[in-house]
C-alpha cells in the first residue's frame, strides 16, 4: 500500500541513502566535500565563492567544459577516421555563449555554431575565426546575413527559400562565395528516450525532404553560393542512437539523390546529445554514441554506393550542461500539508525562474544538494522554489534534502550549465546573477551580474522624469 508521502512522490525518485552524497553524473568531476562536509567545486569552497560573489551563482567548472569539449571532438575525430572520413565539432552557443566560454571551446579544436546576430557578434568579439563559424536561424533577418557574409562566416546555414533570394542578392554585390548547408527535417523527432518518425513534421525549421531538392537546385544555379550538404538537427536530450541512425537514413537518400547534380562534400546531423540532470539519467558515452553514428552513416552510404561524406555535428548542452552548478541562498522553508495527507517542504532560493526558466518552460527536472554543510537530517521531500510572483516558479520539482536545512544555508542545483543563463530574464525586476569560472582553486568573473541600476538604466521614463513624447514617431 501507498503512504501518503508516497502519492506525491514520482516514481523515478528514490530516497538516497544519504542526503548529501553527489551523484556523479550530474556534476562537475572536480566537485567534492570538505572535512566540514560543504560543497568544494574546482578547490574552491561554495561557501567562499557565496561570499565572495553572493547568491545567486552560476558557476562554470572550467576544466569540465574543455574536458568534455575535447572527448567530443576526439571521439568523432577517431569515429570519422576509422571510416576514411572527417568530422567537424560546432560548439552550439545558444546553450550559453560569453566570450571565455567561446575561447575555450576553440582552444579545444572546437568550431561555434551560432542563431542570430547577437551570438554571431559575441564569437567575432571573442576572437573566434569567422571561417570556422556557422550560422543557423530561420529568420535571419537581411542585416544580419549581409553581416555574416561581409565577416567570411564559414557556413550559413539556408532555411528557407526567401533567404536563398536574400542571399542570391547579398552575394551578388560582393566578390566572394559564401558557403551554405541546406536544414532539412528528417521527419524524425527525438524525444528524449525515445523518437517519433513522421512525413510531415509541423514545425518551422528547414525545408521538408521532398522540397529541399529544389532549394539545393536554384542553390546550384547562383553565382555566389557554394552548395556544401545538407544539415539535419531531430532534437534535444537525446538518449542512444536510434534517432540519429533513422534520421541519418532517411537524409542520405536525398544526400545520394543530390549528388547527381554536383558535389556533395558534407553532412551535419546536429546536436541534442542528452546530459544527466539527476541520478536517474544515464547518458551513453560520447565514444560510443560517436562511434555507432558515425558507422551508421557510413553503412548508409555503403548500402547506396556514395562517398562517405565529411560530417559535423552540433553539441550545445553536451559541452557545457554539467559544467554548470548554481548557488542559491535558502531563504525560507515551509511545510505544505495536501489534501491526500502527505506533507511537501517548500523551499524558497533568491532566485528561480529569472536564472532557470527550463522547469517551468519544459517541466524539466533538476536535483539539488545542501552545499554550505553536509545535513544531518532525515532525507525529507522537497521543492525547491523561487522568489518571483508566480507559483510555477519552481527550480528543482521533487529531491529529497535533509530535514535540517535550514534559512541562511546554501544550496547548490548541478546541470544548470545549458540554457539557464541563456533563457534568463528580469522576471519582476530581479537582476540577472554574475557567471564565475573556477579552476585549480582559482575563481573570475566572465559575465558580471546585473544590479537594479542597471535595470533602472533601460527604463526611459527615469531619465528625464517624464516621458519624452519628442522622439516618438508623429504623424
Ligand atoms: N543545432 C541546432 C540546429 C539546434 O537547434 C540546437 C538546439 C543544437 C544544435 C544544440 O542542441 P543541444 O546539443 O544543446 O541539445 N532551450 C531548450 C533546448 C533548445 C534547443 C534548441 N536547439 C532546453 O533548455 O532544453
Amino acid at each position: 500500500m501507498l503512504s501518503p508521502a508516497d502519492s506525491i512522490v514520482p516514481e523515478w525518485l528514490v530516497v538516497p541513502d544519504d542526503a548529501n552524497d553527489l551523484a556523479v553524473a550530474v556534476w562537475p568531476a572536480s566537485a567534492t566535500r570538505d572535512a566540514d562536509g560543504a560543497l568544494v567545486l574546482a578547490g574552491i569552497r561554495a561557501t567562499t565563492l557565496a561570499q565572495t560573489y553572493g547568491t545567486p551563482l552560476l558557476v562554470i567548472d572550467e576544466d569540465e567544459v574543455r574536458t568534455r569539449a575535447r572527448a567530443f571532438r576526439l571521439a568523432f575525430d577517431a569515429a570519422a577516421g576509422d571510416n576514411g572520413t572527417t568530422a567537424q565539432v560546432y560548439y552550439a552557443g545558444k546553450a550559453f555563449l560569453c566570450a571565455t566560454v567561446a575561447r575555450w571551446v576553440v582552444d579545444e579544436g572546437l568550431r561555434v555554431d551560432v542563431c542570430t546576430g547577437g551570438e554571431l557578434e559575441v564569437a567575432l568579439a571573442a576572437g573566434v575565426a569567422p571561417g570556422s563559424i556557422g550560422f543557423h536561424g530561420n529568420n535571419k533577418s537581411v542585416a544580419e546575413l549581409e553581416r555574416a557574409v561581409a565577416v567570411g562566416v564559414g557556413t550559413i546555414i539556408v532555411d528557407s527559400a526567401i533567404e536563398i533570394e536574400r542571399l542570391a542578392a547579398i552575394t551578388a554585390r560582393v566578390d566572394t562565395a559564401q558557403r551554405v548547408l541546406v536544414r532539412v527535417i528528417s521527419g524524425v523527432h527525438a524525444e528524449t528516450h525515445d523518437f517519433l518518425a513522421t512525413a510531415h513534421e509541423d514545425q518551422k525549421f528547414g525545408f521538408p525532404l521532398p522540397e529541399a531538392e529544389a532549394a539545393v537546385a536554384r542553390i546550384r544555379e547562383i553565382p555566389g553560393l557554394e552548395f556544401a550538404g545538407l544539415h539535419c538537427h531531430i532534437g534535444s536530450q537525446i538518449f542512444g542512437v536510434a534517432g540519429f541512425r533513422e534520421s541519418a537514413s532517411r537524409v542520405l537518400e536525398l544526400h545520394a539523390a543530390l549528388l547527381e547534380g554536383g558535389p556533395v562534400p558534407q553532412l551535419n546531423l546536429g546536436g541534442g546529445f542528452g546530459i544527466a540532470y539527476t541520478r536517474v539519467d544515464d547518458p551513453t558515452p560520447i565514444e560510443t554514441l560517436a562511434g555507432e553514428i558515425v558507422a551508421a552513416v557510413a553503412e548508409g552510404c555503403a548500402a547506396r554506393g556514395i562517398p562517405l561524406p565529411a560530417l559535423s555535428f552540433e553539441p550545445g548542452r553536451a559541452i557545457v550542461g554539467t559544467a554548470g552548478v548554481t548557488l542559491y541562498e535558502v531563504g525560507t522553508t515551509k511545510d505544505v500539508e495536501l489534501d491526500s495527507g502527505a506533507t511537501r517542504r517548500y523551499v524558497s532560493v533568491d532566485g528561480g525562474m529569472s536564472d532557470n526558466a527550463r522547469t517551468a518552460l519544459y517541466g524539466a527536472q533538476f536535483s539539488a544538494r545542501l552545499a554550505s554543510r553536509a545535513g544531518i537530517g532525515a532525507p525529507q521531500l522537497s521543492r525547491v522554489v523561487g522568489k518571483h510572483c508566480e507559483s510555477g516558479d519552481i527550480v528543482v520539482d521533487h529531491e529529497y534534502l535533509p530535514a535540517d536545512l535550514a534559512p541562511g544555508d546554501l544550496l547548490a542545483v548541478p546541470s544548470t550549465g545549458a540554457y539557464c543563463a541563456a533563457l534568463s530574464n528580469n522576471y519582476n525586476h530581479v537582476p540577472r546573477p554574475p557567471i564565475v569560472a573556477v579552476r585549480d582553486g582559482r575563481a573570475g568573473v566572465i559575465v558580471r551580474g546585473e544590479t537594479v541600476a542597471d535595470l533602472l538604466s533601460r527604463d526611459a521614463g527615469l531619465e528625464t522624469g517624464t516621458m519624452n513624447h519628442d522622439e516618438g514617431v508623429a504623424e
